[in-house]
């Protein structure tokens, strides 16, 4: 399977109801660094908050993907509103498992904008965009346990919870647990 046809097939920017999903530019420098550089946001993405010039390095790392076929590759795609200026967030796809065609699917909202379901609505897209453009058999995210706001997320969307890995990971003095949640195309709810 050729994996840069699948991002070929990709016609952005992709759009929902309120939202639009797109390349990150380097003009979306300062957004970027408004959320990633929160410990609010680092703390459940494993780690430290990013400074400006990291968001510089990895903008312009993710704002020319190169393809989709090897394990790791990855499209990163910046979060806009229809009714504002800015980006918002970010919702990323992952190829974990090329051969079995295992994504992961992950998210990360400026905190200004949580409480009105633009996280659900960008990561219900880019599920959709694993599924049926980048050739998905199963997508899973993973979360700590004290992640609530996630874990409600990967539920609205139709997510089994799979796994709870118990103390898998130390951070600092702390240890820190996982969910692990799931679909199969037929679980999502569209
Ligand atoms: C995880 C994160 C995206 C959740 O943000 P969020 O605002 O709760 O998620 P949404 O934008 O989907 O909003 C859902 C909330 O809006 C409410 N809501 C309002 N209007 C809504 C609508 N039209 N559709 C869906 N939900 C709506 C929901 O009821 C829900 O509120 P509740 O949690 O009180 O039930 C955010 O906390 C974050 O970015 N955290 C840091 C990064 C992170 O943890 N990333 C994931 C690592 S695995």
């Amino acid at each position: 399977m050729d994996g840069t046809d699948h991002l070929d097939r990709i016609t952005l920017p992709v759009t929902t109801q309120r939202l639009s999903l797109r390349l990150f530019t380097a003009d979306d420098l300062d957004d970027m660094h408004a959320y990633q550089g929160l410990e609010s946001v680092a703390r459940y993405l494993y780690r430290p908050p990013r400074t400006r010039d990291r968001c510089a390095e990895v903008i312009e790392k993710i704002s020319a993907p190169t393809g989709w076929s090897k394990d790791g590759d990855e499209l990163v795609l910046a979060v806009t509103r229809a009714d504002a200026p800015g980006v918002i967030g970010e919702v990323v796809v992952k190829l974990a498992g090329a051969h079995a065609q295992q994504v992961e699917i992950g998210w990360a909202l400026h905190p200004e904008h949580e409480g009105r379901g633009y996280a659900t609505e960008a990561a219900r897209a880019v599920a959709s965009l694993a599924f049926d453009t980048l050739g998905a058999h199963r997508i899973f995210a993973r979360l700590d346990v004290e992640n609530t706001g996630s874990a409600k997320l990967c539920e609205r969307l139709g997510m089994r919870r799979e796994a709870h890995l118990v103390e898998n990971d130390l951070d600092g003095e702390r240890w820190g647990s996982e969910y692990v949640y799931a679909a199969l195309v037929h679980d999502l709810e569209r």
